[in-house]
């Protein structure tokens, strides 16, 4: 089965909507015209609609950061399923582990907003991945076992060629510390083996597993390299059209 790459930008909270439109149109001239990397970029809220009038000029996706597991009513401060369907967002990152740390996420409330996306036709990129401690622990594969059994509980089969996970490692978040090819490897073919207990072969390798941690042009190849390896998840790298393009022509050759 082969899988299309996808490297998707998670501008977390950063990028005024008046930014937005620059680095998007930066994005678009860079690599927006290619159709054999999957592009899609993430911005805030508040910069989605801006964002989706310029993508829509080329190849590239519209993600957001988060979303509500409810369809609507009394939620101050929440974003709805259908208010990013409304703006052409195709895809909506779930239980980013900074979601988890600060906001109190759990594997049980984020399959929730997993099942309410996918009911509503956005593409979950659901978020997991062990501490330094439980890595330091030997914890790492169970940790990241009941992330995906617990987190993709009850999750369509029919619909899983439009789930995403993404493999993030908290201790490479943000801090220039960014596993082996070898260590993402090992961890992805884990949770494939996990998603093939859960729905089966077939099912199981059609769904693509990012990796996210200091992923940048110079260590994008490697990474990208090992057979597991779906594409990225990039924070910092995804701020400036530079890296990211950076990034996107490392899949590109891949
Ligand atoms: P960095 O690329 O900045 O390490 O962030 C990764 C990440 O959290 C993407 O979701």
């Amino acid at each position: 089965m082969s899988r299309k790459y996808l490297i998707a930008g998670n501008w977390k909270m950063n990028k005024t909507a008046t930014e937005t439109v620059d680095l998007i149109k930066e994005i678009n001239s860079t690599v927006g015209s290619q159709t054999n990397v999957q592009v899609c970029v993430c911005p805030p809220f508040t910069s989605l609609a801006k964002a989706s009038e310029l993508v829509d000029q080329s190849e590239v996706l519209l993600g957001a950061q988060n979303m509500c597991a409810q369809p609507s009513g009394a939620y101050t401060g929440e974003i709805s399923a259908e208010m990013l369907r409304d703006l052409y967002v195709s895809f909506v990152i779930l239980g980013h582990s900074e979601r988890r740390q600060f906001y109190g996420e759990t594997n049980e409330s984020v399959n929730k907003k997993v099942l309410a996306a996918v009911e509503n036709n956005l593409k979950p990129i659901y978020c997991i991945g062990e501490t330094l401690e439980e890595r330091e622990a030997g914890q790492t594969l169970d940790i990241v076992r009941s992330q995906v059994r617990e987190g993709l509980e009850n999750f369509p089969a029919n619909a899983i060629d439009s789930l995403v996970v993404a493999y993030e490692p908290v201790w490479a978040i943000g801090t220039g510390k960014t596993a082996t090819d070898e260590m993402a490897q090992e961890v992805h073919a884990d949770i494939r083996k996990v998603l093939v207990e859960m729905f089966g072969d077939s099912a199981a390798s059609t769904v693509r597993i990012l990796y996210g941690g200091s992923m940048k042009p110079e260590n994008a190849a490697g990474l990208l390299s090992q057979p597991d390896v779906d594409g990225g998840l990039i924070g910092g790298a995804s701020l400036t059209s530079r890296a990211f393009s950076g990034i996107v022509e490392a899949a590109l050759a891949g």
